[in-house]
């Protein structure tokens, strides 16, 4: 299609995002979603909330309400921060928004290890900026590279994302690992995005009171069940506070999310059974797929299958005739074309998922 009005060059490399496919009466296992979706007391203090006139849907989001939000997480990660250390935005895709819009501009450099969640390389180039990729080790457990990482590493990097767990391979980075990149790259900003924290064993949070060069990006859209209502917060070094406030959308989390995420953190029995299922379905998961593909290590609310010698649009066609979406991993950079992403479901969603792969890889 013609362009009337030339658009920014920057977004020539740009692929639009892809997301896990939702089709209509399937299984969705392709988003990393909560199958039990929001706490219910969640969605009573939304309709209450609203009912009774303490939600005002008239006016803007409210700074007590966004204040309220900062003490629940500062209390949920329990860490001796202050509340000037938490930023509030539209899910970490939001706060990652923010964060690129302050770090990156032209000439400057982001590193990536791939595969990875790709909205990272789409927003340093919108921004301006030059990815450069670093290939996680291919080996049992997709770990990073450090040396060559740290390698790659000039006055020109600002940021380096780390996911971890890292989607879509499931792994973690270790602490003494991030603490050797963190001290390597003093004119860069570390970014662990720790949506899938929740699943996994530890946090690395404590690092944001040890150094001033890193930050922490946390999720309600996992573990929390709130993937629709789009809130996330990271946990940042204080001087970082100032520069996130001048640059962020004012009221970029809507007031029905900031209750629900309020709501959410306190109901903290919901939190404790969705993280429940997953550490007992991964491993159900896990060990009958083994049998017939290579399964890596998860800590995430996912497990990552290398289904070779079929081909991941193989299986995930073979999947989808049976109504069951998961990710085909394909359009991660440097996946290769053998790799599926499957959120762990309920047990009866699993059993569903392992019989129609039993069948294909017979
Ligand atoms: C590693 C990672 N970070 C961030 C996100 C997006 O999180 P949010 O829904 O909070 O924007 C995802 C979503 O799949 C993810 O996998």
């Amino acid at each position: 299609m013609q362009v009337p009005v030339p658009v920014s060059p920057s977004l020539e490399e740009v692929e639009e995002y892809k997301p896990g496919k939702l089709v209509k009466g399937a299984i969705k296992l392709s988003s990393n979603e909560n199958p039990l979706g929001p706490s219910p007391k969640v969605i009573r203090e939304i309709v209450e909330s609203i009912e009774e006139g303490k939600l005002n849907l008239s006016v803007y989001p409210w700074g007590r309400k966004e204040e309220e939000l900062r003490d629940e997480i500062l209390s949920y990660i329990s860490l001796g921060v202050v509340k000037e250390n938490i930023v509030i935005g539209a899910g970490v895709d939001g706060v990652l928004d923010t964060l690129v819009k302050i770090f990156i501009a032209d000439d400057v450099v982001a590193l990536i290890p791939i595969p990875t969640f790709s909205l990272y390389e789409s927003l340093v180039k919108i921004a301006g900026g030059t990815p450069r990729y670093i290939k996680r080790k291919r080996g049992k457990d997709f770990s990073i590279p450090v040396k060559e990482l740290i390698s790659s590493y000039s006055e020109r990097t600002r940021m380096i994302f780390i996911s971890s767990p890292n989607n879509p391979t499931g792994n973690c980075i270790s602490e003494d690992e991030v603490r050797e990149i963190i001290e390597s790259v003093p004119a860069a900003m570390v970014v662990i995005d720790e949506a899938y924290v929740e699943f996994a064993d530890s946090s690395l949070v404590k690092l944001v009171t040890e150094y001033a060069n890193v930050l922490i990006l946390r999720t309600f859209s996992k573990a929390f069940g709130l993937a629709g209502l789009r809130v996330g917060y990271a946990v940042i070094p204080e001087w970082l506070a100032s520069p996130y406030k001048k640059v962020s959308m004012p009221f970029s989390v809507n007031s029905i999310a900031l209750t629900a995420a309020i709501a959410a953190l306190r109901d903290k029995e919901h939190l404790r059974r969705s993280v429940e299922l997953v550490k007992h379905e991964r491993p159900f998961l896990e060990e009958n797929l083994q049998r017939f593909f290579t399964v890596y290590p998860s800590k995430a609310n996912f497990v990552f299958v290398d289904v070779s010698p079929l081909k991941s649009y193989e299986v995930y066609d073979a999947l989808m005739k049976k109504g069951i979406t998961v990710r085909d991993c394909s359009s991660f950079r440097g996946a290769g074309d053998s790799l599926i992403r499957i959120t762990v479901g309920t047990r009866e969603q699993n059993e569903k998922v392992v019989d129609v792969l039993k069948g294909i890889s017979l």
